[in-house]
């Protein structure tokens, strides 16, 4: 079957599809993008992805390439297109096409390209059996709660992470606390069963899949502490887990060399991811 991606205004092979040379994406990754999970036909959190969409292109002044219904509606005529059940939307936004130049030119159109993938999340092992990460230092920029495509330094610390056969690298600011992952959040359950994120800031990109569980732990009773761990702290958790889009909640067994816990997915964990599933397939009320 032939899968479409949709380029300013168009919708095109994904094969064929592509974007001028001088698009300042490609120039200067100076653009921003959305992931969210597409999990039995139900597109999940769109609202949320699309305010974030909102505040990364307001931070660098570049406009909605769309009023935000007809984005929706976009999104939803080419998962449609694209027959997706379980999988996930790409939508990438950068400021236009323009002679290469630093400064921000004015006057130009934003470019749009969105793309699906097909995958069936749940019979995916590591939300059963867990992964294990590794720590690298946070090579990033003043502002990763911009959702930007610059993404060299992630792209770095999970190549890294893909090489020492762990999933995902959890990145480490200078006086040694951990931030968030290459392209997650990260949560532990301490030694003293406190469960904590670190809170929002410049220095980690808002999840919209780290909000979401926060509503669900609230119902549930959990309490939340938003206070930043360092690596040792993590190495004697008692549970840990990334969450995103596309990780769900998903458990952390090992961190460098250290086995967390028994070195199986923790009963907390167990549960939120249990209770985050049910919050995508409907069979939680809408949390929030
Ligand atoms: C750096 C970074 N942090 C956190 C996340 C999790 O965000 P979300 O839950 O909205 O997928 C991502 C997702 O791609 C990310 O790239």
């Amino acid at each position: 079957m032939p899968r479409f991606a949709y380029v300013d205004g168009r919708y095109v092979p994904h094969d064929a599809a592509s974007v001028h040379v001088e698009d300042r994406g490609y120039q200067f990754a100076d653009g921003v993008y959305e992931v969210a999970a597409i999990l039995g036909g139900r597109l999940i959190d769109q609202e949320p992805h699309l305010d974030r969409l909102e505040r990364s292109l307001a931070a660098l002044d570049i406009p909605m390439p769309r009023p935000r219904p007809v984005l929706a509606m976009l999104m939803r005529e080419l998962i449609a297109r694209n027959r997706v059940r379980d999988g996930l939307i790409y939508l990438q936004v950068t400021r236009g096409v323009a002679p290469r130049d630093h400064k921000f030119p004015t006057g130009i159109a934003p470019t749009l390209v969105m793309t699906t993938r097909r995958t069936d999340w749940l019979k995916q092992k590591r939300l059963s059996e867990g992964v294990k990460v590794i720590t690298v230092p946070d090579l990033r920029w003043a502002r990763c709660d911009i959702k930007t495509i610059s993404l060299l330094p992630n792209c770095m610390g999970k190549t890294e992470a893909a090489a020492a056969g762990a999933y995902e690298a959890w990145q480490v600011d200078r006086d040694g606390f951990v931030t968030e992952g290459t392209s997650s959040n990260v949560w532990i359950l301490t030694a003293d069963n406190r469960l904590k994120t670190r809170a929002l800031g410049p220095e980690i990109l808002r999840g919209v899949t780290r909000d979401s569980l926060m509503r669900i732990a609230a119902e549930e009773g959990v309490s939340v502490v938003e206070e930043p761990f360092t690596v040792d702290e993590a190495k004697q958790a008692r549970e840990a887990f990334v969450t995103s889009a596309t990780s769900f909640v998903t458990p952390v067994v090992q961190v460098d060399d250290t086995v967390i816990g028994n070195g199986r997915p923790g009963s907390l964990t167990e549960r939120l991811l249990r209770w985050y599933i049910d919050y995508c397939t409907g069979l939680r009320q809408e949390a929030g």
